[in-house]
């Protein structure tokens, strides 16, 4: 008579039991709150104006993510107290202030805090001090507008620094001295203005630096002269009228070199001479007037050159010797009328060239673009006369009036 009821509480209690510690495992209280497989997600709190209490725990999460139709205002001093998290994402969540401490229960374990889209228009100085073992910092796409030194004492193991998006108009000297390990800076899309050589002056682990889209007018010579490990440098979108010709000279290390989006009538002749490691060279959209033979010669490792949205009309023969390994070469939009054969004859490797929105004048001079038409790509380059062609594309018009003109045009591979 006893038995059924004995095997119904124990199944009743064997399942509680098992419930529980699901429920165990999983270091949140808050009901919106939960786990799946090591992270914790926090989604869809509404308006609150500190981070929810979490169980003590020992388990080392992988991710604690707070996000989704969530507002949070304020990260408090001890937020995360009793956890172990090695990635914190607290992205676009409109926090609009950190307290002194908010992080430094995650000391053992934090790698990774995203606080991007947020806005913060400041932080307390030792807010992230103690994150020994911190690797990226993402504090994109805020309302900063002060950099506190301070902020980055702390941070020996910090790997990348996203500071994107933010209001910097400047930023103070020694900032990053102590970022020894530092591989990647982002500084895009803020106001800086002018820099100094101090800057960077202790980075030498330093890979990636992103400075596009500030309101530079002019780099100083010495700015890069630590970066002996600078693989990608962006400089588009600033205000550049002239390049330092020995603004390039230290970072022989250079693969990636982007200047598009400045104001630069002319190069420097030896400005890229040290840059024999470059693979991708950008100039687009800036107001050069010509090409001078001196400036790409030692490049020869790249293998996409872009000079489209320039002013050039002609462009001289041997502007591209040297370039050897050139895969792509893009001359779009120009006031190009024509293109010297001899300019790509002898790159065996270009796969890619385009021409669109060049006023071309078809005529035999530009007949041995028929012979390309593989490797003619993205938009049709047309015509742009004589008025019978207009219009029509490049490697279409009728060549049959060209035959055996002169070799060096190429035509007499066809
Ligand atoms: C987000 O949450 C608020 C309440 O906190 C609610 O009024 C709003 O409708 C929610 N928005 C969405 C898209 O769910
Ligand atoms: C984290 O902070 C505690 C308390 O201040 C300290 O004892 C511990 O050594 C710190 N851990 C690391 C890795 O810095």
């Amino acid at each position: 008579m006893v038995r059924p009821h004995l095997s119904w509480l124990v199944t009743i209690v064997v399942m509680m039991t098992v419930v529980s510690s699901i429920r165990g495992e999983c270091a949140s209280v808050h009901p919106n709150c939960g786990c799946r497989s090591n992270n914790i997600y926090c989604h869809d709190l509404g308006d609150i104006s500190q981070v929810p209490t979490f169980k003590h725990s020992n388990t080392v999460y992988g991710l604690l993510e707070i996000g989704g139709n969530t507002t949070l205002s304020t990260v408090q001093t001890g937020a995360f107290k009793g956890l172990k998290v090695k990635e914190l994402s607290l992205s676009s969540i409109g926090i609009t202030a950190i307290q002194s401490g908010a992080f430094s229960d995650l000391n053992d374990t934090l790698e990774s805090l995203s606080l991007n889209s947020n806005k913060l228009e400041t932080m307390p100085e030792d807010v992230f001090d103690g994150l020994s073992k911190l690797k990226k910092l993402i504090l994109a796409k805020n309302k900063l507008e002060i950099v506190i030194p301070a902020w980055f004492n702390q941070l020996p193991a910090l790997e990348h620094l996203f500071l994107s998006w933010n209001q910097f108009e400047t930023i103070p000297d020694k900032t990053f001295n102590k970022l020894q390990n530092l591989r990647r800076l982002e500084l895009s899309s803020n106001q800086l203005k002018t820099v100094s050589a101090a800057w960077f002056s202790q980075l030498t682990a330093l890979e990636t630096l992103y400075f596009d889209n500030n309101e530079f007018e002019l780099i100083p010579d010495d700015t890069f002269k630590t970066l002996n490990q600078l693989v990608n440098l962006y400089l588009h979108g600033n205000k550049l009228k002239k390049l330092s010709k020995a603004l390039f000279s230290h970072t022989p290390t250079l693969q990636v070199l982007h200047i598009g989006g400045n104001h630069l009538r002319t190069i420097p002749d030896d400005t890229f001479n040290d840059l024999h490691q470059l693979n991708y060279l950008s100039l687009y959209y800036n107001f050069l007037t010509t090409v001078k033979t001196a400036w790409f010669r030692q490049l020869t490792n790249l293998e996409t050159l872009d000079l489209s949205l320039n002013r050039f009309e002609t462009i001289p023969e041997g502007a591209f010797e040297g370039l050897n390994k050139l895969k792509t070469l893009r001359l779009n939009h120009y006031r190009l009328k024509t293109l010297n054969y001899a300019l790509v004859q002898d790159k065996p490797h270009l796969k890619s060239l385009t021409l669109y929105g060049n006023p071309l004048e078809c005529d035999c001079r530009l007949a041995w673009v028929r012979t390309m038409a593989d490797i003619l790509t993205g938009f049709t380059a047309l015509c742009a006369s004589p008025p019978s062609v207009k219009g029509t594309a490049v490697v279409a018009y009728d060549i049959s009036t060209c035959a055996a003109t002169t070799t060096e045009t190429g035509i007499s591979s066809l």
